[in-house]
């Protein structure tokens, strides 16, 4: 059966009842504390907004369009993910067998000090988890995008990637995922603690959904952020490399070799990269499901000057 969140116990609750990944409320600490160095750049998110496209590009940008070197390390090699540490770890790495991710230089794993700077960290965590000074020291590129996607993206990811999700129907997914009691939500506070901060001179708060709309446009406004100034030529071959129909195919980047690993649940007809859209919800929620989410919405935007695009 899926986990039951409430359960103490079974995820690390953080302040604020972010559920955390399993086993690693020992580590909030380590996280809190992680170094921060001016130069180092955060992607910030939760889970399915569009992360790994957001990584993808902001690494290439910062690397000065080194598409040689983005497609010669899987991206957790080019990232630290913040939550993959220790108890997490250890799990995880018991689940990928060698041999099973050829591509990858094994430093997913490794402390974040044993890396290169600046720092490319990845976390799902929300920011008042992240480094205090995180903001005032690094730069931070938050995406999201409209919670009804997130909800449908992630019920297949939870497919792709927990057994015990098996049985899980959408309908009671949709209750969990209001309620935040999934892995890394609960979604509005994550997002508005973020979205508070969107005109800090070191945040970029991005949309999913912008990218789809205009990606070209919003390449150039991360470079902008970051302090780059790529080419026209540049710009479109980053716009060419970043459409979902490349980047799916991408080995480094569409985490392929996981669903190889026992770390999935070895069906290969079920992808990490899926349709990469906007509006895919309405293929299907019910209209009661359709009538809960709007709802909650509503109540959550409410005052806040945020508002999602649901479909393009
Ligand atoms: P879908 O499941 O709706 O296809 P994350 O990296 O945060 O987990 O997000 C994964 C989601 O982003 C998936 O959504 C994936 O297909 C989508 N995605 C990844 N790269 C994309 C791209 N280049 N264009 C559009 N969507 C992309």
């Amino acid at each position: 059966a899926f986990p039951d969140y409430r359960e103490e116990g079974l995820a690390g609750f953080g302040p604020s009842g972010y559920v955390a990944m399993p086993d690693s409320k020992p580590f909030f600490e380590e996280y809190y504390n992680t170094p921060v160095h001016p130069g180092d750049i955060w992607v910030v998110t939760l889970p399915k907004c569009g992360t790994t496209w957001t990584q993808e590009l902001v690494w290439l940008l910062q690397n000065d369009c080194d598409f040689e070197g983005a497609k010669s390390m899987l991206m957790p090699d080019r990232y630290h993910f913040l939550e993959i540490t220790g108890v997490t770890a250890r799990s995880v790495r018991e689940k990928i067998r060698d041999g099973e991710d050829p591509l990858s230089r094994r430093i997913f794993f490794d402390p974040i000090e044993s890396r290169p700077r600046p720092w490319f960290v990845k976390t799902h965590l929300p920011l008042h988890m992240c480094p205090p000074k995180l903001l005032d020291t690094a730069k931070v590129v938050y995406i999201v995008r409209n919670p009804k996607d997130v909800c449908i993206s992630y019920y297949h990811h939870l497919h792709l990637y927990n057994e015990a999700a098996a049985d899980l129907t959408l309908e009671t997914f949709v209750d969990l995922f209001i309620d935040g009691l999934v892995t890394q939500l609960p979604f509005f506070p994550h997002v508005l603690e973020a979205w508070r901060q969107r005109h800090h001179p070191n945040m970029l708060f991005l949309f999913f959904e912008d990218l789809k709309k205009d990606l070209r446009g919003n390449i150039a406004r991360v470079a902008e952020f970051l302090g780059k100034t790529p080419t026209d030529e540049q710009l479109d071959k980053l716009a060419e490399h970043l459409h979902f129909s490349n980047l799916k195919n991408n080995p480094w980047v569409n985490w392929e070799w996981i669903s190889k690993s026992a770390w999935s649940t070895g069906d290969p007809n079920k992808k990490f990269m899926r349709k990469g859209k906007t509006g895919d919800w309405k293929n299907h929620f019910t209209p009661e499901m359709d009538r809960k989410m709007t709802g909650w919405m509503e109540r959550e935007l409410e005052g806040t000057g945020l508002s999602f695009v649901l479909d393009i």
